[in-house]
């Protein structure tokens, strides 16, 4: 069973994939015993346990003052010891590299980073929240898709689309001060819109919060809840960096660019026909583009599971068989299972199909170099899931 299966047992992981991710929030409430994931973590018994193991891991806090100005009235880096006497003063604590101090909490991260099929680009973290009872956060909106766990105590949550900025990439409180019409040219409310949810997290709730959305936050009581936030790379981000690497290739791009200051009128118009030149030569390349190979040069050049020293083999009397868009597995039981996928992973499952033996990762990456080893890596690890392939330990 998958961590998305336990958080949302009356969705499924299935669905949770194709009506909910990455665009409408969902809260499960249900027993904290179906998070087998979390199971025998005694760090997460308790609220003082949880910050002593902090503490003697030298895992810092992050404490919001108590006029909860958002980010400009904190105390950023603050040994555990020292939060938990603030904590009871009722201030909130924030501690952030959760699974630094908790080591299944890094497993969890990592399946559900694959899970969601985001980029090893992605910035994946895990978060727990202290809060006393009282105020938590005002409204505001993350650029962060956030899941989160409640595991000790009550918290109220009020959340609610945004209809006036859809997929920000920046972090907004109603309480900076004053917004900026530049980044945000359109009216901001500055009260929970009506329309809002209203939700209390109770021990074993769990609720996905998409990007944007507005929220704020009560406790209840005193709580903790252990939260997975995940970067959301646009499209944009994937377009400029291999258009950025592929550019500086030529010496003709890494020249320096200068004449945009200054009193020479000659250097200013040089910058210029140089930039036009440039600009055709590029508009001529970008024809030829092809989505696949940007997806996989970002990861190529983004993803890190180069080196790991991964070996496979067929699981018994497993037979692959393949036509233009789907791999056809055969098991020893007589079952069968149809795999959809795309033409360029179609050529790595083939090579795996007429392997009989152990095979490395990287033998896999060798074999069919035209997919990025963080590509390679995740259908290894879906093949694995499905029975198909076991790791060699
Ligand atoms: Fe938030």
């Amino acid at each position: 069973m998958s961590f998305l299966d336990e958080c949302f047992p009356k969705v499924g992981e299935e669905k949770f994939l194709k009506s909910y991710w990455p665009e409408r929030a969902v809260v499960n409430h249900g027993p904290m015993s179906r998070f087998l994931s979390l199971e025998n973590i005694p760090e997460l018994e308790d609220i003082e346990e949880f910050l002593k193991s902090c503490n003697r891991k030298g895992v810092n806090a992050q404490v919001d003052l108590p006029d909860k100005r958002d980010e400009h009235h904190r105390i950023e880096n603050l040994n555990a010891n020292d939060a938990l006497k603030l904590f009871n003063l009722g201030m909130n604590l924030r501690i952030a590299r959760v699974h630094d101090v908790i080591p299944s909490v890094r497993e969890i991260l990592r399946k559900l980073e694959h899970d969601l099929g985001l980029s090893e680009a992605t910035g994946a973290t895990s978060l727990v929240y202290i809060s006393p009872k009282g105020k938590a956060a005002g409204m505001h909106w993350d650029a962060n898709a956030n899941f989160v766990v409640q595991i000790l105590g009550k918290k109220k949550w009020r959340f609610a689309p945004n209809k006036s900025i859809k997929y920000p990439l920046r972090r907004y409180a109603v309480s900076m001060n004053g917004h900026d019409v530049s980044r945000w040219p359109v009216e901001l409310p500055k009260k929970m819109p009506q329309e809002s949810t209203n939700v209390i997290l109770k021990p074993g709730s769990a609720m996905y919060l998409p990007r944007g959305w507005w929220h704020d936050t009560e406790g209840v009581e005193p709580s903790l809840s252990l939260n997975f936030t995940f970067t959301q790379i646009p499209f944009s981000e994937i377009m400029a960096s291999v258009i950025r690497q592929r550019l500086n290739r030529h010496e003709q791009w890494r020249q320096l660019a200068f004449g945009m200051t200054g009193s020479h009128l000659n250097q200013r118009q040089k910058l210029e026909k140089t930039m036009n030149d440039l600009i055709q030569t590029f508009l001529g390349d970008i024809g030829t583009l092809k989505a696949s190979d940007l997806i996989n040069e970002f990861e190529r050049s983004h993803g890190s599971v180069a080196g790991q020293d991964f070996k496979f083999r067929k699981e018994k009397g497993v037979t692959i068989d393949l036509n233009r868009t789907k791999a056809m597995v055969r098991f020893s039981s007589g079952n069968e299972l149809a795999i959809d996928m795309s033409a360029e992973l179609l050529t790595t499952i083939s090579w795996i199909s007429k392997q009989n033996g152990e095979f490395m990762f990287k033998d896999v990456c060798d074999a069919t170099p035209h997919v990025s080893e963080p590509g390679v890596y995740r259908l290894l690890k879906k093949l694995e899931d499905a029975k198909i392939l076991v790791e060699v330990k």
